[in-house]
């Protein structure tokens, strides 16, 4: 037999040792870009396990305080805070109430972890008794009835110590909105971290099983974005932008990276991935039964959406990776 035509090239040079694959790697994951999500409970009496999120708890203010010094200690720079409050209403006035359950948190994390970025969701969705992001009228998501609420929401946030307000409605003109009414009350330093492309996902599941907040009739379809379009989320993005946001965010991460993509390439502004709930709570489910390698399928997911060019990626499993990090270091 003619032997065979040898290889001229062999990327396997480059992949002989552990060494030398790090050498030419080019996508690197740091906690220093991760943002650990918290759920906080307003009453202490509500149940703090989530069944569809196993690992993840609604915490007290303590709870939540000493949640982020661990966090600081880990080296996870930021938590963004999720408000379960004890009553909802019509107008979702727990929002934007000065000593509502988010504003208290804010307060206490920042008195334990004075370091530790905080991040707050504005919306009206987990204070609503309708489960909306906005308020009714005519049986119809009112949008410049919201925000006005939208903007003291945030306002009070600030207030309250945030550091980023991240706006996650999807309201038009919600950004222009707020950026207004922080610059009024002197918040001008207050950045704001626009859920721009915020599609209408069933991957957010498990968080409106955590914060009770399933709509109680129709869907967010009229107001979060098609899953299907590309292009109307780039234009949602550079409208934010115009609107005054500081960073945009892709949401969810894992079955959008091309749009995280085409963000990376047509904006400068940093950008944001949320890698949501149900994206957890697959990956947890199919660990539990021993299916994945949870640490190998985390690694390659966060390392997926920074590929695709996030810059910061919230995400449940950011105090997990810290401390896996930490393991393998030691
Ligand atoms: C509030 C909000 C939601 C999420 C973030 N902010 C819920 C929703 O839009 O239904 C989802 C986050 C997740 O699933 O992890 N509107």
């Amino acid at each position: 037999m003619a032997e065979l035509p040898r290889p001229r090239y062999r990327p396997r040079r480059l992949r002989r040792t552990a060494a030398i694959r790090a050498l030419v790697r080019e996508t690197s994951v740091d906690t220093d870009r991760l943002v650990q999500p918290l759920f906080i409970r307003e009453d202490p009496r509500m149940e703090s396990a989530i069944p569809s999120m196993p690992g993840i708890f609604r915490l007290t203010m303590d709870e939540a305080a000493s949640e982020a010094e661990q966090l600081a200690e880990l080296g996870v720079p930021a938590v963004i805070l999720f408000g379960l409050p004890a009553e909802k209403d019509s107008l979702g006035q727990g929002a934007y109430d000065e000593n509502g359950v988010v504003q208290q948190a804010v307060r206490a994390v920042k008195r334990a972890a004075p370091d530790v970025i905080v991040m707050t969701d504005v919306c009206l969705c987990e204070y609503t008794d309708h489960g909306h992001c906005g308020v009714i009228r005519d049986g119809r998501i009112d949008n410049d009835g919201s925000l006005e609420l939208l903007a003291k929401t945030a306002v009070s946030q600030a207030r309250a110590g945030a550091d980023l307000v991240a706006p996650s409605a999807m309201m038009d003109g919600q950004v222009g909105a707020i950026r207004a009414a922080l610059d009024r009350a002197g918040f001008e330093e207050t950045a704001i971290l626009a859920y721009a492309a915020k599609h209408a996902s069933a991957f957010y599941g498990p968080f409106r099983d955590a914060a009770d907040s399933v709509p109680r009739f129709g869907d967010r379809r009229t107001y979060q974005k098609d899953p299907a379009n590309l292009r109307e989320s780039l234009r949602e993005i550079a409208l934010d932008l115009e609107e005054g946001a500081d960073i945009v965010m892709v949401k969810p991460a894992l079955a959008y990276l091309d749009v995280i993509r085409a963000a990376r390439e047509r904006f400068d502004a940093p950008l944001a991935a949320y890698s949501v709930s149900g994206e957890y709570s697959l990956i947890k489910a199919a660990a539990e039964r021993g299916w994945v390698d949870e640490r190998s399928v985390v690694e390659e997911t966060i390392t997926a959406i920074r590929r695709a060019g996030a810059d910061l990626i919230l995400t449940y499993y950011a105090k997990d990776f810290a401390r896996w990090r930490r393991e393998r270091r030691a």
